[in-house]
């Protein structure tokens, strides 16, 4: 299973550059015509194209997101799920891999992101209790349980009262999560208990559409109806 050290997220960054570096010149030149960016991350599905991918756009984050709120990404990548943050407030970008943080500034460059790096489990100079959304997506597929045990706990006073937490996670129950080496060995039981034991309130957990991962939505106490 990954821990802080793995390679995998420089791996797949740098393979990620290789496979845009020439092909995808032209590849661009075709996608800017078509009005699309290319940017990191949209070679494991576009949300504008994939319905899966669309589903989880429509459902698990632009409800959350409007020019009041104040939200967190963690481990942003190139921006495939930011660019749909963009009317917020407020937008912490939080990574890991500063390398991967510079590739979202230079994809994304409005001035409401404000790119953080933490040590891996942490949210340096974010202020708690200001937090409305925190929205997570293809990054907790790769931590293992004591990483994000670590983030559920950090992630707690960050939050307003009202704050809901949206994190998509590795789900082997699944065959295809299972078979990629990557993710970490984590599946709805494990992730739920996870979760209450940090005293959150589970609002929605879905196991159907995503076929390698599932996604739980969850807010910050009881007081959340
Ligand atoms: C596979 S990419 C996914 C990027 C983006 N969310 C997407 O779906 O296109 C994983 C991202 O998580 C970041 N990352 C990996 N481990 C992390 C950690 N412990 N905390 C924060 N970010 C992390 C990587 O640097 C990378 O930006």
């Amino acid at each position: 299973m990954p821990d802080l050290n793995t390679n995998i997220h420089l791996d797949m960054f740098a393979a990620g550059k290789r496979k845009r570096s020439f092909a995808a010149r032209l590849k661009k030149a075709i996608m800017v015509l078509r009005g699309k960016d290319d940017i990191y991350g949209l070679e494991w599905g576009d949300p504008e194209t994939n319905p899966p991918l669309q589903y989880v756009r429509d459902h698990f984050l632009l409800p959350y997101i409007s020019a009041d709120k104040t939200v967190v990404e963690i481990g942003p990548g190139g921006g495939r799920w930011t660019r749909y943050m963009l009317s917020a407030k407020r937008i912490y970008a939080v990574d890991y891999h500063p390398e991967i943080l510079n590739e979202l500034k230079a994809n994304i460059t409005t001035t409401n992101i404000v790119p953080v790096t933490n040590s891996g489990d942490d949210f340096p100079s974010i202020p708690e209790g200001s937090i409305d959304f925190l929205f997570s997506f293809g990054t907790f597929v790769h931590l293992d349980l004591d990483i994000i045990d670590r983030y559920l706990k950090n992630i707690k006073p960050l939050l307003k009262a009202e704050g809901e937490v949206v994190i998509q996670y590795a789900d082997f129950t699944k065959p295809l999560a299972q078979t990629n080496e990557g993710f970490s060995n984590n599946d709805p039981d494990k992730m739920r208990q996870l979760v209450k034991s940090h005293g959150y309130v589970i609002k929605e957990e879905d196991v159907k559409t995503m076929w390698h991962s599932s996604i739980i939505r969850f807010g910050r106490d009881h007081l959340v109806g």
